[in-house]
């Protein structure tokens, strides 16, 4: 099949882009030293060529990421980073010869890992960011208090995703540290292997943790690709139909709108041209200065702005090599 032929619209895959990011990734952080987060394309093929270059452990944000990882065969290690309040389903996969490990930041979550059968833990500490994840100075406690319950506590686990997109990576830098001081300072007191967090934009910035949980630098997207030091190619665009053009106003209307892209980091954007909004299933968009409008039935591939919400909108991803069409993957990790 030919990208033409693609019904849209369509998330596409350029498998060389791809593969030259995870290439780059694994060159800094090979093996295990990397614990891809699948929440990013919650794809168990994608995820297999990333085992396929050493990365045996996986961080999951959901229990089905958990589950659609152990069903594909990478259920070696997988990281639930996030909590959870009914962990019967996890304990069903451990009872299956599946590693899980979840994220704990209370007393009320370690009694749900310790009710629903799960086994491993990291203390999930609050390394800035406003989400999950306990004080730094009640990780030893909580800890303890595992131990105490019987759990295995691997080690401790910090996310500073409110740092992810700071501009300069000077201060970026600075500020990782600072994040991450607190992820020693709990660590010191929980003790284990393991100091997990990290992502794409902190990939450079990052020089504590024992394991990244970059995402999106397999795919990509506009919002990371502003980006100096994150030098990962745009693998991921949205395939859309023209059906519409207005001559007179100068714009052309594409079949891809809210639905197909996750807007949070805004606007999907369109080489040679301005994408002026989007409605629910169409994109508005005019050429650059001087530029022709399209044809009716021209195809046209936006980037999307925030990668992870515009792959959980999708049913598959298309994978192709110039304009070949070479794969197809269910993005099967979707749902909850
Ligand atoms: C817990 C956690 N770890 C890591 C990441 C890193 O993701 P990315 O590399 O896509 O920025 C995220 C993204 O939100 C996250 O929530």
């Amino acid at each position: 099949m030919r990208l033409s032929e693609l019904p849209t619209p369509a998330l596409v895959v350029d498998r060389g882009a791809l593969e030259r990011n995870l290439a780059a990734m694994a060159a800094v952080w090979p093996g295990r030293r990397l614990r891809p987060h699948v929440k990013a394309h919650k794809t168990s093929g994608l995820a297999r060529l990333q085992a396929g270059l050493g990365h045996l452990g996986f961080t999951c944000a959901t229990i089905r990421e958990v589950e659609v990882m152990a069903e594909a065969g990478l259920g070696e290690d997988l990281l639930l980073a996030n909590e959870v309040l009914d962990m019967r389903r996890l304990g069903a996969l451990v009872d299956s010869g599946t590693r899980v490990t979840v994220a704990v930041d209370s007393d009320a979550v370690l009694r749900a890992a310790v009710d629903g059968g799960v086994r491993e833990v990291l203390i999930d500490v609050n390394v800035g960011l406003p989400r999950c994840g306990c004080a730094p100075e009640d990780a030893g406690r909580l800890a303890d208090a595992a131990r105490a319950a019987g759990l295995e506590v691997r080690g401790v686990m910090g996310y500073e995703g409110h740092l992810m997109l700071v501009a300069d990576p000077v201060e970026r830098a600075r500020r990782t540290a600072k994040a991450m001081g607190l992820l020693q300072q709990a660590h010191a007191d929980v003790g284990g292997d393991i100091l997990s967090g990290g992502g794409t934009g902190t990939w450079r910035t990052n020089t504590v943790v024992t394991e990244l949980q970059a995402g999106s630098y397999a795919l990509m997207d506009t919002a990371y690709a502003g980006q100096d030091d994150v030098p990962f190619e745009q693998a991921l665009t949205v395939l859309a139909a023209v059906i519409s053009v207005n001559a007179g106003q100068g714009y052309a209307v594409a079949d891809a709108g809210l639905k197909a892209f996750g807007m949070d980091h805004g606007n999907p954007t369109l080489r040679d041209a301005a994408v002026w909004y989007c409605s629910d299933e169409h994109t508005i968009f005019a050429p650059e200065e001087g530029g022709p409008l399209p044809a009716l039935g021209d195809r046209v591939r936006f980037e999307p702005a925030h990668v992870d919400p515009t792959c959980a909108l999708h049913e598959r991803m298309w994978v192709v090599e110039g304009d070949e069409v070479v794969d197809c993957w269910p993005v099967d990790m979707r749902g909850w």
